[in-house]
């Protein structure tokens, strides 16, 4: 099952804070039952039953006013500590030491570094069971923000201001996640995928992640792969084992392995990967990815070359 809310918390970052939610739930519920209560007792009680019926008039009851006053701020001081320790407990300590996964937020897609490893993909982060692990987020662009409501806190990515979390998930599974802080035109389509697995698993992702791209096999994707290389395909993405070593799009070294295109717009299918090569402005209008003018063979070429990078 694919998880997006807080409430199915799978960090003790986010227990942590579904907690705090849950205890400020109920003393909010409390008071509401309280204030709604009173003011119906004083509705019904205090009704008017005849022309001069006046119900008891109160001046300056200090034993009120005390009440009225110590309550509220012993909740609220009560609340405040509570919340204080929780963020004490959520946020990073100190380490002088380099975070394990670097996320860079893109309008409007994420790159993902992995420490020491080197391994990099995009959108979908996957990551071992168990480990204490820290994060670092920052962004390439405008100010863009990192939550996987399962995993715990939000974490703003900001321009030239790395900000850290640490997340240690304990439960495997598909956490879902998206940019929670608008930053233009597709900012809905930023979406995250959190892919946690027994660390064996992991293991074994991140040694595939590290291969260079196989060369291509098939005729039509042997094509593809000069058309890749004549066109500015290479000058945003890389595909390492091949000249491509662009910067500005995602890695396309094992596109075949993701399971979503376009940060969450597709399902990875060869059909979707052919709607988003040919028109990407149609799906996401705005991208940096460009519409390219050439005949569907050519980008049946290009496809059938992705496909091949698992
Ligand atoms: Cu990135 Cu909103």
């Amino acid at each position: 099952m694919d998880v997006a809310s807080p409430l199915l918390p799978a960090t003790p970052q986010a227990e942590e804070i579904a907690r705090l939610f849950y205890v400020d739930l109920v003393i909010a519920g409390v008071i509401f039952v309280v204030v709604a209560g009173l003011v119906a007792t004083v509705i019904i009680r205090n009704r008017k039953r005849s022309p001069d019926d006046l119900p008891v008039q109160n001046f300056g009851s200090e034993t009120l006013e005390w009440t009225w006053t110590i309550i509220p701020v012993m909740i609220v001081t009560g609340l405040f500590v509570y919340t204080m320790k929780v963020m004490h407990e959520v946020d990073p300590k100190p380490v002088g030491r380099e975070a394990d996964v670097e996320i860079i937020a893109h309008q409007w897609w994420w790159e993902v570094h992995y420490h020491p490893s080197g391994a990099v993909t995009a959108n979908e982060i996957h990551l071992p069971v168990g480990r204490d692990l820290l994060f670092q987020v920052r962004s390439a662009d405008v100010i863009h923000d990192f939550w996987v409501p399962a995993l715990g806190q939000k974490v703003d990515a900001i321009p030239n201001h790395p900000n850290y979390a640490w997340y240690d998930v304990d439960k495997p599974g598909t956490y879902l996640g998206t940019c929670a802080e608008f930053c233009g035109a597709e900012h809905a389509w930023m979406r995250i995928r959190v892919i946690a697995q027994p660390v064996p698993a992991f293991g074994f992702w991140v040694e595939e992640q590290l291969l260079d791209a196989r060369p291509p096999t098939g005729s039509a994707a042997k094509a593809g792969a000069a058309l890749f290389a004549k066109h500015t395909c290479m000058n945003c993405h890389s595909i390492r084992g091949t000249p491509a070593n662009g910067d500005i799009g995602p890695d396309l070294t094992h596109l075949a392995s993701r399971q979503t295109l376009a940060a969450g717009v597709f399902r990875n299918t060869p059909e979707n990967l052919m709607k988003w090569v040919s028109d990407p402005q149609k799906y996401k209008p705005g991208s940096h990815m460009p519409t390219m003018d050439l005949r569907r063979q050519s980008f049946e070429n290009i496809v059938a070359y992705l496909e091949e990078l698992k």
